[in-house]
């Protein structure tokens, strides 16, 4: 069902979301929002903020963000669908009628439990080559009925004269990717290969993917169901159905790639693992695990592509609240000829091993860097910088430790780095793009409001002309610059007599430009002097910053230089960084005062 949009603004609309979230978080006045403990990651000190005014959730320590419905999803695992409808129910909000009858799939189901149940036989019943194939992969039969694992002859109709015969109509096999239209009428798709049933959490059998049994076959390697209304791959996680209360009581799920990995690794006991369907991770599947545990390992090969899966599987996954590890079988097998060769309890031990996110994140970027020149180390710290700020206190220490060791970085250098305002210093790591609409402020913009706001203080009193001289008040934009500059000029010409208007400026200025400043000027309330001190604050505040974030920089630089003459600079620097943030607390301080 598709739900129109109007009565998805309307139940946001009637929903306040520092509700919904003070259910479950003990949120706090701050500003003109509430603040508490991020409830997607673990923290000690809170960066969870919720907006009251725009209707929405952010977390400054792992970037978790979205409005009501997104939170719904995130915190209780649901789907879009779901959470609108809990929410509706939850607040008395009649849902619009459904438009047209919803179609009843179950018959689909029951369609795929017969073919299911007919590769089952194919294979069991007599031998063939689909079970010599199994049995040379060393699956005993107690997996393969675990598994309802299955045959597809080289008949092109034994499955489409067993489903005929059940009553199944060409349409709805068709439909199901079963069979495929030929000139002569339908024939079946699966041929000469080993099937594996795919099965939702629920237990019904959703599609398959074939494996071909000769690798000289022609066809690709596995064949799966095309994507159908039954049959989502991106939400979906093969064997979740069988191995769910074992990842649930382990509190631990691997993720593996292949089909046979993971019947391979559930057959030596190691049982709580699942396969992502030979397709790059999804937020939907991240959503799926997640609900039966935090503790994630991704294990993919340690070739090139199974390092940038496993990169990307670390970026789904961010924000889900989630512990993610990265597991690599070593030797350039995959988990499956691993766990034949070494066992289960080998293969246990890899998974004790498995990297933390973060560091095998670090790791990953070093390749393809030189780090004993300076210039490629530097950029290679400027890039995992962002990396780290999201990291807990503590790690952030380990890390900071380890970076020194191997490559004698400072570790104040470091510290204050990672300090340092997120879009100071660092490339802007926009990590998820997120469907709501806050609307980020450029850095620009903030400046340019700022000296507009000081501008529209001096149109409408001349006094804040000669303030903001005295306050040492530059302007630095270009627009700012010159909106000022006409504000001047005609409070000379004018001298005190005439009202200096917008539109008096605006006459005088381009177009767009024009309409930038009606966009971002605000207007000056009746206490001009508050607002002035606020604005002037709020200039000296940024300018603080910016000597901030240069002298950090200066004493990252001399850092990795490590040269002794420059300790007395760096102390220098540092002790300066110190004064600085004591002005800023003195600013802010009178601010609130
Ligand atoms: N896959 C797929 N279609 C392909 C190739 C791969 O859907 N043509 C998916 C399957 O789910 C497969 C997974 O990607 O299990 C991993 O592929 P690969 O590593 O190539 O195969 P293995 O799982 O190792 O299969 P096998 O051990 O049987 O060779
Ligand atoms: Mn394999």
């Amino acid at each position: 069902m598709t739900l129109n949009n109007d009565f998805v603004d309307e139940l946001k609309m009637r929903i306040n979301i520092v509700d919904v979230i003070g259910r479950d978080v003990d949120l706090k006045k701050a500003g003109s929002g509430y603040k508490g403990l991020c409830p997607f990651h673990n923290e000690k000190t809170p960066s969870f903020s919720v907006n009251e005014k725009d209707q929405y959730f952010h977390c400054f320590g792992c970037h978790a963000k979205g409005d009501v419905i997104t939170y719904v999803m995130k915190k209780q695992g649901l789907t879009f669908m779901e959470a609108v409808e809990k929410l509706a129910d939850e607040y008395g909000i009649k849902m619009p009628e459904r438009t047209g009858r919803r179609e009843d799939f179950s018959r689909f189901y029951n369609i795929n439990k017969m073919a299911a149940r007919y590769f089952f036989h194919e294979l069991t019943a007599r031998p063939n080559m689909g079970l010599k194939y199994l049995r040379d992969r060393q699956v005993k039969d107690s997996t393969i009925a675990k598994f309802g694992l299955g045959y597809s002859s080289s008949s092109y109709e034994g499955l489409y004269e067993h489903l005929k015969s059940q009553g199944v109509s060409d349409e709805d096999m068709l439909r199901l990717g079963l069979v495929k239209q030929g000139k002569r009428g339908p024939y079946d798709k699966y041929r000469s290969r080993v099937m594996f049933p795919i099965f939702d959490t629920t237990g019904r059998v959703i599609g398959f993917g074939g494996r071909k049994i000769n690798n000289d076959d022609r066809g690709p390697k596995y064949l799966n169901s095309s994507e159908s209304e039954i049959f989502l791959k991106k939400n979906n996680l093969f064997g979740l159905n069988i191995t769910k209360s074992d990842i649930s009581r382990a509190d631990q799920v691997l993720i593996v790639e292949g089909y046979m990995d993971m019947i391979s690794l559930w057959q030596n006991g190691v049982t709580n693992v699942v396969a992502s369907l030979g397709t790059a991770l999804t937020e939907n599947q991240v959503r799926l695990v997640t609900r039966f545990t935090k503790n994630v390992i991704l294990s993919y090969d340690s070739d090139e592509a199974g390092i940038r899966a496993a990169l990307r599987g670390i970026e789904v996954f961010d924000g889900s609240g989630a512990n993610v590890r990265i597991l690599q079988v070593t030797g350039g097998k995959d988990p499956d000829e691993y766990v034949k060769k070494y066992g289960g309890k080998a293969f246990q031990k890899l998974v004790q091993d498995a990297l933390p996110a973060a560091e095998f994140r670090f790791k990953a970027m070093v390749r393809g860097r030189d780090l004993t020149d300076e210039r490629q180390l530097l950029s290679y710290i400027r890039d995992i910088i962002p990396f780290m700020r999201k990291m807990d206190p503590l790690e952030q220490e380990i890390y900071i430790k380890k970076l020194h060791r191997d490559y004698g970085i400072g570790e104040m250098a470091l510290q204050s780095q990672l300090r340092l305002p997120e879009d100071a210093g660092s490339p802007k790591y926009d990590r998820r793009r997120e469907h709501i609409n806050v609307i980020q402020k450029e850095p620009d913009d903030r400046k340019l409001r700022l000296e507009l706001s000081l501008a529209s203080l001096m149109m409408s009193n001349r006094r804040y002309i000669n303030r903001a001289r005295e306050d040492g008040i530059t302007f630095e934009t270009a627009l700012g610059s010159r909106v000022v500059a006409e504000t001047e000029k005609l409070a000379e010409t004018w001298g005190d007599g005439r009202v200096i208007t917008l539109d008096d400026i605006c006459s005088r200025l381009d177009p767009d430009e024009e309409s930038r400043v009606r966009k971002l000027i605000r207007p000056v309330g009746p206490e001009e002097e508050e607002y002035y001190l606020q604005c002037r604050a709020e200039y000296q505040l940024d300018k603080l910053d910016e000597k901030r974030a240069e002298y950090q920089h200066r004493i990252v630089d001399l850092e990795m230089g490590g040269s002794d003459e420059d300790k007395e600079e760096i102390e220098a620097l540092a002790r300066a960084v110190v004064e600085i943030d004591g002005e800023k607390n003195r600013i802010r301080g009178s601010l609130n005062a």
